[in-house]
């Protein structure tokens, strides 16, 4: 099909409640980025969770269903539309917390029935790696690496529904260590941010942290002994000087975010060499999404090496990081572009992996509430 697509896309796979309306266009049956965010609402669960120092699944859950049908009915309206104007609604339906995802799948095809428009569940990751192709049109193929709180992968993206993964996280998603030790160092939740926060005028070289797994050939990562080793830093400084004074958290933060931003970027490097003996073009480009992508160090150590390997480098606005229903909105696009939609009998999955083809990553994807 040709012309324009208009898409209510549902996210709730973890403690973001969202809706998001996005236009673009087809063009011999492939969506054509960049696509137009007309409307996005998100109502995030923070406060919710915080007490608890992580997502509690059923707490979550009930608050999807209490708030999908605003956030949607909100999206709808700042974009100036009725139901019945969706050429589609495109929701997640994995991976995630099994709650969250009935509550977006079940959403989806209600509103997609009612309006009399297709319905398509999306895959969640799907959504962040084609975040690219959302916000600045980036063709096939392209590689991106994935950074969430539940998920770190680098994939080779060769079409709307062609994902090859060359490597990810044999445990620990950073996300999750982030969130990990900013709770061992009594910061908020989520911690990525607040480590970054801590971070800032801290010294990345007073504490010597291990780069797990850069001794050894692929791209292949592990954030658990790294993890582990800032939690024993810190523990062995509040022992030995009878706790820890702002200087030596700023220190620790800075230690460790350093550590996973030089990982991440050794790793991705090495994928992109990976990548280019594809021969995707003179100057592939090289792209991040997930939440971890929000954090200033990661972004500079990966444009850095982007930049020596030769690779454009697209990292997406903040708001298009972490979770939110625009992603989600474009992947349907995309898959409704292709003539692609799923059946009214749909069932939710809280395990989805991108490349069905690649063995599973011991823990990756497994661990951790996020997806
Ligand atoms: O993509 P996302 O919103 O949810 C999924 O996991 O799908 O990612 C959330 C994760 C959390 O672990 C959070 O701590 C981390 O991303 N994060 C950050 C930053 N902002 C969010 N990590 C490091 N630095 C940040 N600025
Ligand atoms: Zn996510």
């Amino acid at each position: 099909m040709d012309g324009d697509l208009t898409i209510l896309g549902l996210e709730s796979s973890c403690d973001d409640t969202a809706a998001a309306v996005v236009r673009g266009r087809v063009a011999g049956g492939a969506a054509q980025g960049p696509g137009e965010i007309l409307a996005a609402v998100s109502m995030g669960q923070g406060a919710l969770h915080a007490p608890f120092g992580g997502v509690v699944p059923e707490i979550a859950a009930r608050a999807h269903v209490e708030r999908l049908d605003i956030c949607a009915a909100q999206a709808l309206a700042q974009a100036g539309l009725s139901p019945c104007d969706l050429d589609g609604v495109a929701a997640t339906a994995g991976p995630g917390l099994i709650g969250g995802v009935i509550a977006s799948t079940m959403m989806g095809k209600g509103i997609a029935w009612g309006a009399g428009a297709p319905f398509l569940g999306v895959n969640h990751l799907a959504g962040h790696a084609l975040t690219p192709r959302l916000t600045d049109g980036a063709p096939f193929p392209y590689l991106v690496l994935l950074v969430s709180g539940g998920h770190c992968q680098v994939l080779a993206v060769e079409g709307h529904d062609a994902f090859r993964r060359l490597g990810g996280s044999i445990d620990d998603a950073p996300g999750e260590a982030f969130d990990k030790i900013a709770r061992h160092l009594g910061l908020g939740f989520p911690g990525g941010p607040e480590v970054e926060r801590a971070a800032q005028g801290g010294d990345p070289e007073r504490f010597a942290l291990p780069r797990p797994l850069l001794d050894r050939p692929g791209c292949d990562m592990s954030f658990s002994g790294l993890k582990t080793a800032a939690r024993r830093a810190a523990d062995a400084l509040a022992e030995t000087q009878g706790g820890l004074r702002d200087g030596d958290v700023a220190d620790l933060c800075a230690a460790f975010q350093s550590a996973v931003a030089e990982t991440l970027a050794e790793k991705s490097a090495r994928a992109m060499r990976a990548f280019r003996e594809t021969g995707p073009g003179a100057r592939p480009v090289f792209a991040v999404a997930g939440g971890v992508a929000a954090n200033g160090a990661v972004r500079a150590a990966l444009t850095l090496r982007a930049e020596a390997e030769g690779f454009s480098f697209l990292a997406p606005p903040l708001a298009l990081c972490g979770d939110n229903a625009a992603i989600i909105a474009w992947a349907g696009l995309e898959g409704f572009a292709a003539g692609v939609r799923s059946g009214w009998d749909l069932a939710p999955r809280p395990r989805w992996p991108l490349d069905a083809t690649a063995a599973p990553l011991v823990g990756s994807g497994r661990k951790g509430a996020k997806a």
